[in-house]
């Protein structure tokens, strides 16, 4: 099975080089936690390299007002929106004709950009469990044959946690559930990789940042196998200012450290 790069600082080493062509992919979390940055940055990335990204919203909210809080993230590029990046809206078809309308509009859509990248952004837990469970596992196969038919891969972006879409979910290919964690005054955000088909991944919870450089993530380094960690340290050393503690600069970045020039006592 073909992959592809995300292009995101983090994730490929997380996903062992990206997402499967054709795979349909859930990004699970609370509004805020940057699931909308994500999916523009890897639909800005790849269309650096001459792949075009179908872009459906399902909110009211109008495309004018997201692309607004793009601008200020480097990896945006005006001109690719509908050069590379086309937006549609599905809030209309979604609220006239259901679940089975949007199917419809994404198959015409899809032909129509003929994009390698799909993103389906807003969909409403709330609405779906609402919903006859058969007419949401039907969107999800339906959803499942055209993105594989069409080789492209997709990404759903949700704002629930496993409830309304959970007897889908054993059929999608991955499920990124991401959280913004807090605890005492901070808070720190995580994502955790809760199913992958057909790879290994690196497991548990990883930590990422978001800036105006989009979101960066930081993979727990024990989780590597030991011959990869060791192959990626590098030789560059940095000193710690600590006599016996030598941490080289890939693991300070890897950990997200900035360790400043410090010198040893000698
Ligand atoms: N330049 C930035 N620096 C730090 N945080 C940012 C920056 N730009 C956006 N954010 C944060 O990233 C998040 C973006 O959320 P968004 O992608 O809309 O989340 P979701 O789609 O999951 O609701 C917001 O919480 C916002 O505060
Ligand atoms: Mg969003």
């Amino acid at each position: 099975m073909k992959r592809m790069p995300t292009l995101v600082d983090g994730l490929d080493e997380i996903l062992n080089g990206g997402l499967f062509e054709g795979g349909v992919y859930i990004f699970e979390g609370p509004p805020g936690v940057g699931k909308t940055t994500l999916a523009n940055q890897i639909a800005y990335t790849l269309a650096r390299r001459e792949i075009r990204t179908l872009y459906v919203t399902m909110l009211a909210e109008s495309h004018a007002r997201m692309l607004q809080h793009m601008e200020q993230q480097i990896f945006f590029d005006q001109q690719e929106v509908s050069a590379r990046v086309f937006y549609v809206s599905g809030y209309r078809e979604f609220e006239q004709g259901g679940l089975k309308a949007v199917v419809s509009l994404l198959r015409g859509e899809l032909m129509r950009y003929r994009a390698s990248l799909l993103v389906i952004d807003g969909l409403v837990v709330d609405r779906l469990e609402s919903m006859a469970n058969d007419s949401v596992r039907q969107f999800v196969h339906e959803l499942q044959s055209l993105v594989s038919a069409m080789s492209c891969t997709c990404l759903v972006l949700t704002s629930g946690h496993g409830n309304a879409l959970s007897a889908e979910q054993t059929m999608v290919d991955g499920i990124f559930a991401f959280e913004d964690h807090g605890f005492h005054w901070r808070a720190e955000r995580r994502m955790h990789v809760r199913k992958f088909r057909g790879s290994q991944i690196i497991r548990g919870q990883h930590t990422f940042c978001i800036s105006t450089q989009g979101l960066q993530f930081f993979p727990r380094l024990e989780s590597l196998p030991l011959v990869d960690a060791n192959a990626r340290l590098g030789k560059a050393k940095i000193s710690t200012g600590l006599h016996a503690l030598g941490v080289s600069e890939f693991l300070c970045k890897r950990v997200g450290l900035q360790l400043t020039e410090m010198r040893s006592p000698n």
